[in-house]
C-alpha cells in the first residue's frame, strides 16, 4: 500500500513542482523583463558610458584600468587611447598623478595627422607640417588653425569615462568649434 500511495504521489508531487517551477519562471522572467531597463539603466555596458560617451581603451581594445595605468605612467604624461568614434585621444596625468578631467582628441586641426606629444619639448608637435600644441592642446604654432578638440574624462569605477565637451572651451573662452 504504501508502495502504491508512494506511486500515486510522485507524479502529483512532479506535477506540482513542474508548475511552480513554471510560475517562478514565468513570474521570474517578467519580473526580471521589467527590471531590465531599470539594470540597464545603473549599469551601462562597459563599451557606454552615460552621456553618450565610451570607456576609453587601450591599443588592444580593452578598457583602461585607472589603477593599473597610473602604476606605470608619471606626471605629465599624454597618453593615446581609443576615444569617441574611435578617436585617437590623450588620456593626461596631472601633476598629483591623477587623471585629469579632459582628454585631447589627437587629430591635427591642420590637415587631420595623428599628433604626437613630445615629452621633452612639454608639446605636441605635428611631423606632417609642423604644427605645434602646448600640453592643454592650445596651438602654440601654426599651420592648425585651432586647439586640439577636448572630451571630458570621468573616472568611474577605475576606468575612464570620455564624454562630448559641448560647452566653453576653457582653453579659448570660446565655443567649442567642434560641435
Ligand atoms: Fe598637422 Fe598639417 S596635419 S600640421
Amino acid at each position: 500500500m504504501t508502495q502504491l500511495s508512494g506511486s500515486s504521489d510522485v507524479p502529483d508531487m512532479g506535477r506540482r513542482q513542474f508548475m511552480n517551477l513554471l510560475l517562478v519562471g514565468a513570474g521570474g522572467g517578467a519580473v526580471l523583463g521589467m527590471l531590465y531597463p531599470v539594470v540597464k539603466y545603473f549599469i551601462p555596458p562597459s563599451s557606454e558610458a552615460a552621456g553618450g560617451g565610451v570607456t576609453a581603451k587601450d591599443a588592444l581594445g580593452k578598457d583602461v584600468i585607472v589603477s593599473e595605468f597610473l602604476a606605470t605612467h608619471n606626471a605629465g604624461d599624454h597618453v593615446l587611447a581609443q576615444g569617441l568614434k574611435g578617436d585617437p585621444t590623450y588620456i593626461i596625468v596631472k601633476e598629483d598623478k591623477s587623471i585629469a578631467d579632459f582628454g585631447l582628441n589627437a587629430v591635427c586641426t591642420h590637415l587631420g595627422c595623428v599628433v604626437p606629444w613630445n615629452p621633452n619639448e612639454n608639446k605636441f608637435m605635428c611631423p606632417c607640417h609642423g604644427s605645434q600644441y602646448n600640453s592643454e592642446g592650445k596651438v602654440v604654432r601654426g599651420p592648425a588653425p585651432l586647439p586640439l578638440a577636448l572630451v571630458h574624462a570621468t573616472v568611474e569605477d577605475d576606468k575612464i569615462a570620455f564624454t562630448p565637451w559641448t560647452e566653453t572651451d576653457f582653453r579659448t573662452g570660446e565655443d567649442p568649434w567642434w560641435t
